[in-house]
């Protein structure tokens, strides 16, 4: 065991903000081997959570995600929309076609050049291939079935394309993740890189990494987009959050996917 220190200057973040949140030193054990959860210095936040937490995800029947899991399961064969079909009749076997797809988004939409994230992707399907109604981000439909798509990549390391096409919304996101922004003047990395194994009130600071979205969290009952955690994160600290779905939160999902490289999707994690 060892004492982390605690990296904190007005350079970093502004003392006032220090204070009001809450920071202080965490006991961090480094040695521990975690396996597939870190790859070089990116550890998913399933290794700061409690061995409680731990257990849960790993156990397919008690991890409370996986109702939604399987109501995306029953979905993918549910016909909709004016041209009568299911996902099934156009992917079949979702365990094959849908095999590594949630480890490779965001990916660049020719159609409407930008990256587009796996919600936005079965929107498209629902819309433009089978004649339905898109379904609301954060709804259940849509939760479920991309933690259904998403789950069909469980282990898989997490790999984004992020040159050619894909840089500027690359650059786009990186820059998002380090401006300061919010009554608080915070950016994302003082909490989640300058901070990382940190204590801030009760809770363990991660990296904010992306690889076990949707999440089911005990906060919130259910299972939740990535977009649902950075809108939190940003009223955190009372900065007003963008809209589901928005760009400016898709290059961010970008970036952060590409920041936790390697890491195996997780999907659907389990956090407090
Ligand atoms: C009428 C046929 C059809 C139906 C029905 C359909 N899709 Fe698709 N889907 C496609 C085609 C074609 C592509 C490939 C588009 C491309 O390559 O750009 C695709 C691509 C995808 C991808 C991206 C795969 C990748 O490798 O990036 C996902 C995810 C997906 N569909 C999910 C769904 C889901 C979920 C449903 C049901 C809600 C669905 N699709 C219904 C035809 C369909
Ligand atoms: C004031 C500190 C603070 C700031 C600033 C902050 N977060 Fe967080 N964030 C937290 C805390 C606390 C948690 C819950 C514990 C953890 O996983 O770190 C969290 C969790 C997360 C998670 C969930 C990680 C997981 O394993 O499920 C993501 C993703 C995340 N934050 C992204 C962001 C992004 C993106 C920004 C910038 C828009 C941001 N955070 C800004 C404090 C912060």
């Amino acid at each position: 065991m060892k004492i982390k220190s605690l990296v904190i200057s007005a350079a970093t973040v502004a003392l006032a903000s220090t204070a009001y949140i809450g920071l202080s030193v965490a006991f961090d054990d480094d040695s521990h081997d975690w396996g597939d959860y870190q790859v070089e210095d990116r550890r998913s936040g399933y290794t700061y959570r409690s061995a409680e937490t731990r257990a849960l995800q790993d156990d397919e029947f008690e991890n409370p995600g996986m109702v939604g899991v399987d109501h995306g399961a029953e979905l993918w064969n549910i016909a909709e929309g004016s041209e009568g079909k299911a996902c099934a009749d156009c992917h079949g076997d979702a365990s094959e076609s849908m095999a590594k797809v949630g480890a490779t988004y965001p990916k660049f939409n020719a159609a409407s050049s930008k990256p587009i994230n796996v919600e936005q992707r079965i929107n498209l399907c629902r819309v433009e291939n089978m004649g339905a109604e898109p379904f609301k981000y954060e709804s259940g439909e849509m939760l479920n079935m991309t933690a259904f798509v998403k789950n069909q990549s469980l282990g898989e390391p997490v790999n984004v394309v992020i040159d050619g096409e894909m840089a500027p919304f690359f650059e786009k996101g990186k820059e998002f993740y380090y401006e300061r922004r919010g009554q608080l003047d915070m950016a994302c990395s003082h909490c989640h890189e300058d901070n990382e194994g940190n204590m801030i009130r009760a809770d363990h600071l991660s990296q904010g990494q992306i690889n076990g979205f949707p999440t089911y969290r005990f906060k919130w009952q259910k299972l939740g987009s990535v977009h649902r955690r950075f809108r939190g994160c940003n009223k955190n600290i009372r900065a007003t959050p963008y809209k589901y779905g928005s760009d400016e939160y898709v290059n961010l999902e970008l970036y952060l996917t590409w920041r936790g490289r390697g890491l195996p999707i997780e999907t659907p994690a389990v956090r407090n």
